[in-house]
């Protein structure tokens, strides 16, 4: 059975100070959940999460990794670096790395390559832009972005994986998908990754709804047969608002 999931990603937010104060008020009020809950906060702080969240059940993950093993990458963050302080999970491929920092399919890819190599899990973040929602070729966009990263991986791989759908136009904007929205596209990932592998790995990977979810719309959202919860940007610097969208995957 696929694994119910909400995950915030903190982004480029918050001090060290008030990313202890929001752990610490996620750590009261998140209590037992069959939800999985993560959190990724910005790399200086990860350790912090770390050794905050030891007795609880909230996983800590990065927002990035580095495509290569080490080296002279000045400013990059290895895997192994990141697996010495007790993180094992990355996003990878978020819109915002897509879109400022030109990561295309083929890093992208790399990045998938060398996490699974090292044993940690993805999250693999995709999603079309508003031009190609308009031109009605959101489903064709999704297909690309799958087929050049995920949909080469090997079938063993999947059950390192959850995927992420994320629609540009619905990042940080205000403007949410749809729950019928959401779910369309979910389901002809989730057909598709069963085409192209089996219903087993079809049915057992987690695919996450991300855009401007928030608690008034969470509930409807994570109703939909095929979204299995969020990754949340803006919501999730709120330790109520979060809570109330981790409750709304109960
Ligand atoms: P948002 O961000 O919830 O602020 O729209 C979602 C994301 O970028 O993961």
């Amino acid at each position: 059975m696929r694994k119910k999931i909400v995950a915030g990603n903190w982004k480029m937010n918050n001090s060290l100070n008030e990313t202890i104060n929001l752990i610490n008020n996620l750590k009261q009020n998140v209590g037992r959940t069959d939800v999985k809950v993560m959190i990724a906060p910005s790399f200086p702080f990860l350790k912090t999460a770390v050794d905050q969240l030891k007795d609880v059940n909230i996983e800590v993950v990065a927002q990035n990794i580095n495509d290569n093993k080490s080296g002279a990458f000045t400013g990059e963050v290895s895997i192994d670096m990141l697996k010495s302080i007790g993180v094992d999970s990355t996003l990878i491929g978020h819109s915002e790395r897509r879109a400022y920092y030109y990561e295309d399919d083929e890093l992208l890819l790399k990045k998938i390559n060398i996490a699974l190599e090292f044993n940690m899990n993805v999250i693999f973040c995709f999603g079309e832009e508003l031009k190609d929602r308009k031109s009605n070729s959101h489903f064709q966009v999704v297909k690309s972005q799958l087929d050049n990263t995920v949909m080469k991986l090997d079938s063993k791989s999947w059950n390192k994986l959850v995927l992420a759908y994320e629609p540009v136009w619905a990042i940080g904007t205000g403007e949410t998908a749809s729950a019928d929205q959401a779910q369309e596209i979910h389901e002809f990932v989730r057909n598709h990754i069963s085409e192209k592998f089996n219903n087993d790995i079809a049915n057992n990977v987690s695919i996450l709804y991300g855009g401007s979810v928030k608690p008034s719309n969470a509930v409807e959202i994570f109703s939909k047969n095929d979204v299995d919860g969020g990754l949340i940007g803006g919501a999730a610097l709120n330790a109520s608002d979060f809570t109330e969208i981790i409750k709304a995957n109960s």
